[in-house]
């Protein structure tokens, strides 16, 4: 037994414990922190994300009659029966697993009734995908319990669809990508569009480097309601451009292309949108490479500034953790996920991680902001069955 382990075997005696019986297995799913490619992927362009070492875990074994999920970090029960729950009936966590129930059921598939027991280290609210890793182990669990065969790119969709249509979240495809086809030492380059995933080797550490994410607690209250809002303006202004979707929007001649748009802020929503493929893209030719990791930095500040100047989706303590760790020599700093809070990731010498996390800290100190939480990302494998 590994020290990894004890979480499982934990998990599984409680389960044990509540149900009266040892689960069938315990599953895992991570959470994901996106290197590049930020509010790209509901305009089918590109995006470049990595699993997370911090994961959900679900215990679980079939059950008779109707289905029951637990957590451990959460005090409600939820009891449904995957035969006939429908959106609404559940509207707290326990919506992100009797909705992938539902989505499976309504996509022609038999759900086995199920007993769930949940455990999570991925920070809920953070940006770190918790959802999306709670939806993609229930999917493994649903799946595995119920004999069903469906590859990766499928689950994530059925997971996307309950979080979109059962729960209500109008996310993109990335987090649950991320969270299914991750891979130790890998990101992942995944075209939102043909759903084509390239796993890319990138391993901070060899470089000498470290992928440091910074979580600045800050609260996001107003990110539902901003988030569809920017969907819906890329929308627009696609159809008012005339293509299927900003992804087709060419680098080449943007400010040309812009000047066809009636109005100034949508003109700087469509260009994030078409300079961050480009920087993707660009990040990928980096990787490819084979040059020191180093050489991605700039591109990610550049989005960084893109997504505070032109979509305007930072907020105060994204901005000061980014400064601040630039200035304390991180070679790259961007904040990450949907943005109005959650994290920061800085690409920094991996001896220097305590000096420009202090650094970060006496910024927010200064500011009068919450201390921030901070943590190595660690590229990591996408879901699966442990036991
Ligand atoms: C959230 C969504 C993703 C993506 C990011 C922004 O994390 O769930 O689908 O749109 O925001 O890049």
């Amino acid at each position: 037994m590994t020290p990894a382990d004890q979480p499982r075997r934990d998990l599984a005696a409680q389960f044990a414990r509540t149900f009266g019986r040892p689960p069938h297995g315990v599953w895992a799913a991570p959470g994901r922190v996106n290197l590049i490619g930020e509010h790209t992927d509901y305009n089918d362009g590109f995006v470049l994300p990595l699993a997370l070492h911090r994961r959900v875990l679900v215990a679980a074994a079939p059950a008779d009659v109707t289905s029951t999920a637990r957590s451990r970090q959460q005090a409600t029960v939820a009891r449904f029966s995957t035969a006939t729950v429908e959106p609404a009936d559940i509207t707290d966590w326990a919506a992100y697993v009797a909705g992938v129930a539902w989505a499976l059921r309504t996509g022609g598939y038999a759900v086995p009734e199920v007993d769930l027991l949940v455990d999570s280290d991925v920070p809920v609210g953070a940006g770190l995908s918790s959802s999306a890793a709670l939806g993609c182990a229930v999917a493994r669990v649903m799946t595995d319990l119920a004999g069903a065969d469906i590859g990766g790119t499928d689950l994530a969709l059925l997971v996307r669809r309950s979080e979109n249509d059962f729960v209500g979240a109008p996310t993109g495809v990335m987090d649950q990508m991320a969270s299914i086809h991750g891979r130790a030492g890998h990101v992942v380059f995944l075209d939102t569009r043909s759903l084509a995933v390239e796993h890319m080797q990138f391993d901070p550490a060899a470089a000498g480097l470290a992928l440091m994410v910074v979580d600045t607690r800050a609260p996001h209250q107003l990110a539902d309601g901003q988030y569809a809002q920017r969907r819906q303006t890329c929308r627009d202004a696609a159809r008012t451009l005339g293509v299927p979707a900003l992804r087709d929007v060419p680098a080449e001649d943007l400010e040309a292309t812009l000047r066809r748009l009636p109005e100034e802020t949508t003109r700087r929503r469509v260009r994030h949108v078409v300079t961050e493929n480009a920087r993707v893209l660009e990040v990928v030719a980096v990787l490819r490479s084979g040059r020191n990791l180093d050489a991605i930095g700039p591109a990610l500040t550049a989005s960084h500034a893109s997504l505070r100047d032109d979509f305007e989706v930072t907020v105060a303590q994204l901005d000061v953790a980014v400064e601040s760790a630039l200035a304390a020599g991180a070679y790259g700093a961007r904040m990450t996920g949907g943005g109005f809070g959650g994290c920061v990731l800085a690409l920094v010498d991996h001896t220097r991680q305590d000096e420009v996390g202090a650094a970060v800290e006496d910024a927010f100190r200064a500011k009068g902001f919450d201390v921030p939480a901070r943590f190595t990302a660690v590229p990591s494998p996408g879901a699966t069955r442990l036991t």
